[in-house]
């Protein structure tokens, strides 16, 4: 029960080896007298070849299942404004909060209305054309729609404030936002991902005032803090089905 195409690809892995089996090593007597012996080896390598040449076919094609192409990591969505993590985080240093407000108390990180946008934009860049919709959705009070770029499926539950609580960064599950001109997703977002860190969260677990830290690296004792962490903020290991879908 990992991901779909690991789920897939079992079957055929099966039937190779099958075929492998049966094609084995060669049991009659009278073909060898026919043919000179070093068939017999030519056949068997020949078998090898095949499943060879089959199990690199698998592995590539496993490998275009879970690429960006197919996952859409790392692929920029077209927004209604080009809103840049770049400019705003890194160079302004605004922290996410000040825009994510719900992030440390609801399941969902939630949008900053426009009118955080127009405490600065009222003076900064208030007759750049760039920014029009922005000004347009302010005088309306029609919100802006930005095109979602994480979005996990109905069936899978998932809850911010828990991860931030118990010292997981946003960094940890959507990389370098700081450094993104427009957003694009980092993680796969698969269970087998959720999964690989429930199992042992310790390698990402920060002290709660650096969950927002934007350029954190996890220090060269992390093996033993990440563990200390897990115990004083009673973190244990979330994996039953009924964890994520509810
Ligand atoms: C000045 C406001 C502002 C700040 C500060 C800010 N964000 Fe955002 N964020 C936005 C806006 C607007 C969007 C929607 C447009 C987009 O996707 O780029 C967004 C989108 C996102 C998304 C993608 C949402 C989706 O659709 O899946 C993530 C993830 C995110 N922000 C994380 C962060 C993190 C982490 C920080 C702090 C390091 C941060 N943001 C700081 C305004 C902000
Ligand atoms: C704390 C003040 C502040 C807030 C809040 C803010 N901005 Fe900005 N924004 C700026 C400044 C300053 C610049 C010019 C940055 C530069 O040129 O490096 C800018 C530039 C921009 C630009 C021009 C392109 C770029 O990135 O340089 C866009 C578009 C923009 N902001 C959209 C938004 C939106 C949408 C929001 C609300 C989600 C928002 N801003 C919130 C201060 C702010
Ligand atoms: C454990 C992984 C994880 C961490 C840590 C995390 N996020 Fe997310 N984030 C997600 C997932 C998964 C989604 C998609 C949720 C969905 O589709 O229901 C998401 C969605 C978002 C969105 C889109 C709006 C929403 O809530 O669905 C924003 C904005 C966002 N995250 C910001 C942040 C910020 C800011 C932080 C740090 C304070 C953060 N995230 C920490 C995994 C994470
Ligand atoms: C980088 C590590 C990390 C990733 C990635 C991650 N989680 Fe978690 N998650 C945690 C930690 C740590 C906890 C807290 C566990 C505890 O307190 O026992 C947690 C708790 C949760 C909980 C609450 C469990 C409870 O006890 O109620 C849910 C729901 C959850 N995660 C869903 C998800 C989903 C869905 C994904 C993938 C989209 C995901 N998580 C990805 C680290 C992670
Ligand atoms: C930590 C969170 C988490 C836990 C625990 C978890 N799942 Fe999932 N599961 C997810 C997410 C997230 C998806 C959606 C993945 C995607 O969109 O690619 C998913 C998808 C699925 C799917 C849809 C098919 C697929 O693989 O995409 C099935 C079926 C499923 N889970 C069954 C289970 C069962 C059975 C268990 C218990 C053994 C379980 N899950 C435990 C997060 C979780």
């Amino acid at each position: 029960m990992t991901d779909p195409s690991r789920r897939t690809v079992g079957p055929l892995i099966h039937a190779t080896v099958a075929a492998t089996r049966a094609v084995g090593p060669p049991r009659d007597t009278t073909m060898a007298q026919i043919f000179p012996r070093y068939t017999n080896t030519l056949s068997r390598a020949s078998a090898v070849a095949l499943a060879l040449l089959v199990g690199a076919g698998l592995w590539l094609w496993a490998r275009i299942q879970r690429s960006p192409y197919t996952s859409d990591v790392r692929i920029a969505k077209t927004q209604p404004v080009q809103f840049s993590h770049d400019h705003h985080v890194s160079g302004l240093g605004i922290d996410c909060r000040y825009c994510h407000t719900a992030v440390e108390v609801s399941a969902s990180a939630g949008m900053p209305p426009t009118a955080t946008c127009m405490n600065c934009h009222q003076q900064i860049w208030n007759k750049a054309p760039m920014l029009e919709p922005v000004r347009e959705s302010f005088r309306t009070g029609q919100p802006i729609h930005w095109a979602r770029v994480h979005d996990l499926p109905d069936f899978a539950y998932f809850n911010h404030s828990i991860h931030i609580q118990r010292g997981v960064g946003c960094s940890s599950c959507h990389g370098a936002v700081e450094r993104m001109p427009l957003m694009w997703q980092s993680a796969p977002l698969t269970m087998g991902w959720c999964l690989d860190c429930h199992r042992d969260p310790t390698p990402h677990l920060r002290p709660k005032e650096e969950v927002f830290a934007v350029d954190w690296v996890p220090p060269a004792n992390q093996h033993e803090r990440g563990r200390e962490l897990a115990r004083m903020n009673g973190v244990e290991t979330a994996q039953n089905c009924s964890t994520c879908h509810r």
